[in-house]
């Protein structure tokens, strides 16, 4: 069982690897396999005729995609860049893994929706992106589902924050050592994800009899942590942990412009992960506790 993980250097691709180290060193792996981790250096996303190279001599049981374009403000002013990576190069990845016959495990995010629903976003609500990356995330999905109608699996996420590289929790741990007081947005809602959870759930998934003994339509699936909170409120939890004293002054979207807009509330129902594959969800307290010791 070969299985490729591209974006080897990103919060994901890192936690994945993190998990499978120490799974290889305790021997915890129940079907033999091999991961081969990729980065930007041996997979560049950006030119088709790299992935095309990198494929004819490579193939693959099961591909998972964790690398993007995710600099959602960048985005803005380089939308060809950012629809290369997170629609075409995705396309190209689907046309590959239908032809390896490999599965095809894709993180999306809840940035395909508008955020103006009042319900949790389902699984069958209809996307509405109100942003460039979250347009080129969606397209990717869109393609993965016309050209792969059986084994692709697309999880999308939320608010993806990890011990690696730079994430909400860092630069507030950052800034609030250095500051006494900061502003953070309070209206826009949603559900952190600490990385190392989702990295557990796709390993899981892989390793579940549902996704290795069924051929299973593709796939769309929630996740991020339990709970539903605010930018503003998981500043104040960070610094709680960490007893830092720096005072948080919750403000209003719009006293904050960005370049991208942000949809105002982006949580997602569950329901359908956590049934297909038997899972429980941390609580996003729990989890950013656990990340934060992980910093140290
Ligand atoms: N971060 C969030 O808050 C969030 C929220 C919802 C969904 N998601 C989704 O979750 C997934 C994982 O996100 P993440 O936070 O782990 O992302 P990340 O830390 O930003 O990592 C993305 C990775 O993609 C790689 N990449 C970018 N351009 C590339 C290219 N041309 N060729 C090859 N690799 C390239 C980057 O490589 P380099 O390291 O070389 O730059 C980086 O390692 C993504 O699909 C993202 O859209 C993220």
């Amino acid at each position: 069982m070969r299985i490729l993980v591209i974006g080897k250097n990103g919060q994901l691709g890192r936690s994945i690897q993190k998990i499978v180290d120490t799974d290889i060193k305790i021997d915890k792996r129940p079907i033999p396999s091999e991961y081969i981790f990729v980065g930007r250096e041996e997979l560049d996303l950006s030119s088709d005729k790299n992935i095309s190279r990198y494929f004819d001599n490579n193939k693959f049981n099961i591909i998972i995609n964790c690398a993007a374009y995710t600099q959602v403000d960048r985005a803005e002013q380089q939308e060809e860049l950012a629809n290369q990576i997170n629609h075409l190069a995705v396309k190209q990845l689907a046309s590959i893994a239908s032809n390896q016959q490999a599965r095809l495990i894709h993180i999306s995010t809840d940035y395909v929706f508008d955020g103006e629903s009042n319900k949790p976003y389902l699984e069958t609500d209809v996307p509405n992106p109100i942003n460039v990356y979250g347009r080129t995330k969606l397209a990717g999905e869109k393609a993965i589902k016309t050209i792969m109608s059986m084994d692709a699996l697309v999880i999308r996420t939320s608010w993806l924050y990890s011990e690696y590289s730079n994430n909400f929790v860092s630069t507030m741990l950052k800034l609030g050592r250095e500051r006494d007081e900061l502003s953070v947005v309070s209206d826009q809602m949603g559900s952190p994800t600490y990385s190392t959870d989702l990295a557990d759930v796709i390993l899981e998934i892989i390793k579940h009899k549902k996704f290795r003994d069924e051929a299973q339509t593709t796939q769309i699936y929630h996740y991020s942590n339990e709970g539903e909170i605010s930018w503003y409120e998981f500043a104040k939890q960070i610094f709680k942990i960490e007893k830092i004293e720096c005072k948080v002054h919750p403000i209003t979207s719009q006293q904050y412009p960005t370049p991208a807009k942000r949809p105002r509330n982006t949580l997602m129902n569950k329901d359908k992960i956590t049934e297909t594959f038997s899972m429980n969800i941390y609580n996003w307290k729990k989890s950013l506790k656990t990340c934060i010791y992980y910093y140290k």
